[in-house]
């Protein structure tokens, strides 16, 4: 199938696990173009769409929801996966709220009617000599939000990139392909247990 990668970065984590992305849907025979958002891509006549930017600020970087936002009609008709990219992968309860982790893609899947059919948090990286004086303190006192202290870190691996790929594809296969305006009442009653059950008995009776 046709797939379109869109995605932002500031310092080059999202950019690399985007072209790891690539290379492993390429190696399963799908045809995948890349495009920073910058770019300003349509949307229009893939078979599939993946959303990926850092988290920053506590959300999907704004450059990635302003593109959303300029293609929310196009973006109804194609199904759509995400990952982003973030150090708070675990998240937390804030004072009785959630906070980080799969939150903060709340407003990936808001800004749709159809919603993306599948989507995951990755690690990010912080090399605190790269960071920008400003970007520097905002780092600083994100940490010490957290009770920690800025210093370099790296959460990147890419098995987490395979994994995603993988139940992408798994998923697209199984109910994804119809996450798309008009087809949603095709996999209403999808039972995901089932499909699994489904598959258990297939690679028994493979033995
Ligand atoms: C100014 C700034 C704000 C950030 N805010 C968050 C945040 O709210 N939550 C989080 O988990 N990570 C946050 N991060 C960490 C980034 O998501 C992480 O460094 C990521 O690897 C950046 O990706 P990029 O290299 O593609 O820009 C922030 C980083 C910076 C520089």
């Amino acid at each position: 199938m046709r797939i379109l990668i869109v995605y932002t970065t500031r310092y080059g984590t999202t950019e690399k696990a985007v072209k790891l992305a690539k290379k492993l849907f390429e190696r399963e025979g799908h045809v995948v173009e890349v495009k920073n958002v910058k770019e300003n891509p349509s949307p229009v006549s893939y078979d599939l769409v993946i959303l990926s930017a850092p988290v920053y600020r506590d959300g999907p970087h704004w450059e990635l929801m302003d593109w959303i936002e300029g293609h929310r009609e196009e973006l109804e008709e194609v199904p759509k996966a995400f990952f982003l990219v973030a150090m708070h992968l675990a998240g937390s309860v804030f004072m009785g709220k959630l906070h980080g982790g799969i939150a903060y893609a709340q407003p990936l899947i808001e800004a749709f009617e159809v919603p993306p059919f599948y989507g995951t948090l990755i690690g990010g990286e912080i090399d605190v000599n790269k960071l920008s004086d400003e970007d520097r303190r905002k780092m600083k006192r994100f940490y010490l939000a957290l009770g920690e202290k800025l210093k370099d870190k790296s959460l990147y691996r890419e098995e987490d990139v395979e994994a995603f790929v993988r139940r992408t594809l798994l998923y697209y296969d199984w109910f994804g392909k119809h996450f798309r305006r008009g087809e949603l009442e095709k996999v209403k009653d999808f039972d995901f247990m089932e499909k699994v059950r489904e598959m258990e008995e297939k690679l028994d009776a493979e033995g």
